[in-house]
């Protein structure tokens, strides 16, 4: 038996969610934008160019071109700079324990994730090699809740989408699983995340036995 397994990167691989808000919200910040959690919570999953117009939407600005590709550029520089001081430390709890018992059980994995900065990020903490495929945000056109990212993901696994299962933090990201017609597993908030098949707040929650089951589906 097999299923295609596709992760989301930030907030579900990594803890990365937190310098995503911070480098919005210091930007936010240097053009009098007040920016809140609960925006904050509506970006996730959401590509850097999508994000940067939803916050100039949310604060009612408009700006020049060239100010907005300066500050999409602004953003990406703070983002990579927290990232370089990143370690394996980040990785969130037990995803290396659930990635090494899908390999043991030859299951394909990919990554679906709207970051343009994947690669080098899964190489920071060593967890490239455990990929079979990398869908980021270089590959797609359509940003989540299009499930494009995920229906390539799936053609790189040689795998039905109603065959893969999709692990993501973002409410958008669980909308374009949906969509895909995959089965959604909602890291975080059961109060954010409920349009998900399964909710768990961490990979922690989830048992071996329940990747067992999802195999066999
Ligand atoms: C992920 C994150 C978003 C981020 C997007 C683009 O989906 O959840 O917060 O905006 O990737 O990331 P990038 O690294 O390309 O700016
Ligand atoms: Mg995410």
């Amino acid at each position: 038996n097999k299923k295609g397994f596709i992760f989301d990167l930030d907030g579900v691989i990594v803890d990365t969610a937190k310098y995503h808000f911070l480098a919005w919200q210091n930007l936010a910040k240097s053009i009098d934008i007040d920016f809140t959690h609960e925006q904050n919570e509506q970006l996730k999953g959401v590509s850097r160019v999508k994000s940067l117009e939803k916050i100039l939407e949310w604060g009612n600005k408009t700006i020049s071109e060239e100010l907005f590709t300066s500050l999409m550029g602004k953003k990406n520089e703070e983002y990579l700079s927290f990232i370089a001081k990143m370690t394996d430390e980040e990785i969130l709890p037990d995803v290396p324990r659930v990635l090494d018992y899908l390999i043991e059980k030859a299951q394909p994995i990919s990554l679906g994730s709207a970051s343009k900065n994947a690669r080098p990020i899964l190489e920071k903490v060593h967890l490239l090699s455990k990929f079979n495929a990398i869908v980021d945000g270089n590959d797609v056109s359509k940003a989540k809740p299009n499930p494009e990212v995920f229906l390539i993901a799936a053609q790189h696994l040689n795998m039905k989408p109603e065959d893969c299962i999709v692990f993501e933090d973002s409410v958008a990201g669980v909308q374009a699983a949906n969509t895909a017609n995959m089965i959604s597993i909602g890291i975080g908030e059961k109060e954010v995340l409920h349009e998900a098949d399964y909710i768990f707040s961490d990979f922690t929650e989830i048992e071996n036995s329940f990747i067992e089951e999802l195999i066999n589906r």
